[in-house]
């Protein structure tokens, strides 16, 4: 199994930065974020993953409002662990493919081949304003991603593995004929150079996508080293998983190459009683304007004007969270949900799978989902930092190492060893 932990600062519950054991102070903090770095080094997990968008704003979630830029910070955070993978989020959408590159082959080389790309189309259409964009239709966002990341490989690819020989005897800084110039021409993008960064040591870092969509997909069948999900029921779950490792082959690939994970929110109690009740604190603590904002963007439709007690009305198609509106809207029918009742499972887990109990109940499951086939690994989503990820790290994951489902220490050094992936 593998585990890669999803952080937001002020945690995913919407009500997690009210928590009374969250921190808030010291924003953007990078002691938290160190903690919680050598947190998941310290339990042997395969990744730290962050995610980004651009928004900011009195009404958004807590997570989006204040922070630091992901590359940045996992540029530091390499500097305080030496195994755990760093990941974040990028935007083929609002980014260039020659930043984006080189950021990442960058990360590559100062974390010794431990970084991994989300490859992210940026769903909401509110992040345009503050690049002076239209925001692209959902298709055209995922053909964009298509030539983003096929120009990226190729500035990857510049320079061989060893190019530089800094030879000063024969006055040759890189080898003759090591050098291969990207010569990319597509709808959207257009790279005619190399990369002036030496070839990384995992030769590309690990690419993530998010998207579970038809072109979501179909992107992630192609491209992807993993494919992170939201997914609340174990049959949805492996008929996704099917569906996606099929694609997979018929891309030609091998279905074992793509790693598929999930998103789980534990919420952990020593007891069921305990954890029942941190999670009606966590309820409590929800700011009704924030919890609206999160449920309306990934429904595509404002919720505000409907009765609560009531069924939850059927928005149009959206073009922005695609496969996360059918989520919700399918829990939403399955479970025969009030608006209330999904109102307040998106505040907690925004459509993940929510598990509230003690650590044994919480292995369980996570056990059950990944012996099934569903899942191979999770991307852990604390409701709050650091107290229930120490708590997750401390108590459930020494079951699962204990039942010999997950590893008791790193085998290798690079987050592709970690993924039991090939070097590219
Ligand atoms: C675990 C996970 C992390 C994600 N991280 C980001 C992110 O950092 N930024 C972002 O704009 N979207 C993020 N997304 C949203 C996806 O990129 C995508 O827009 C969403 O899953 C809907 O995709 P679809 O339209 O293909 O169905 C994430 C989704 C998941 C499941």
């Amino acid at each position: 199994m593998r585990l890669g932990v999803f952080v937001q600062a002020p945690g995913h519950h919407v009500g997690g930065w009210r928590h009374p054991d969250a921190v808030t102070t010291g924003w953007p903090n990078l002691g938290l974020m160190q903690h919680i770095a050598n947190t998941a080094e310290r339990a042997k997990f395969d990744m730290f993953f962050l995610g980004d968008g651009f928004a900011t704003g009195y009404g958004e979630h807590p997570s989006t409002i204040g922070k630091f830029e992901p590359l940045t910070l996992l540029a530091a955070l390499a500097m305080t662990t030496s195994k755990l993978g760093l990941a974040a989020t990028g935007s083929t959408t609002y980014g260039e493919p020659y930043h984006l590159a080189r950021a990442f082959a960058s990360l590559d080389h100062i974390s010794g081949g431990r970084a991994g790309w989300n490859v992210v189309t940026t769903a909401y259409s509110k992040s345009s304003a503050v690049f002076g964009r239209q925001h692209p239709p959902h298709a055209e966002r995922y053909a964009m991603a298509e030539e983003f990341v096929e120009a990226c490989r190729l500035l990857w690819d510049t320079w061989d593995d060893d190019a530089f020989i800094g030879d000063k005897q024969a006055g040759k800084f890189v080898k003759p004929g090591s050098l291969h110039v990207p010569d990319f021409h597509g709808k959207y993008f257009t790279v005619v150079g190399g990369l002036n960064v030496p070839r990384a040591p995992q030769g590309h870092p690990v690419l993530i996508q998010a998207g579970s969509s038809g072109p979501g997909q179909a992107l992630a069948a192609r491209i992807a080293d993993v494919v992170f999900t939201a997914q609340n029921d174990l049959d949805e779950a492996l008929a996704f998983y099917k569906a996606l490792k099929a694609q997979v082959a018929d891309f030609g690939r091998k279905p074992d190459e793509v790693l598929v994970m999930p998103g789980v929110m534990p919420v952990v109690g020593r007891t069921e009683a305990e954890a029942q009740a941190t999670f009606a604190e966590l309820n409590a603590c929800i700011d009704t304007a924030q919890a609206f904002t999160v449920l309306s963007e990934r429904l595509g439709m404002d919720m505000r004007p409907y009765p609560m007690e009531g069924p939850v009305p059927t928005p149009p198609e959206t073009e922005h969270l695609k496969s996360r509106s059918m989520l919700l809207m399918e829990m939403a029918r399955r479970d025969r949900l009030t608006l209330r009742e999904l109102y307040y499972r998106v505040a907690a887990a925004r459509g993940h799978l929510l598990l509230v109990g003690t650590p044994v109940r919480i292995a369980d499951v996570i056990e059950r989902w990944f012996e099934a086939g569903a899942a191979d690994g999770f991307n852990v989503m604390p409701p709050f930092f650091p107290g229930q990820f120490d708590a997750f790290a401390d108590q459930v994951v020494p079951i699962l190492q204990e039942r010999g489902v997950f590893r008791r220490d790193y085998a290798g050094k690079t987050l592709r060893d970690h993924l039991g992936l090939q070097r590219r």
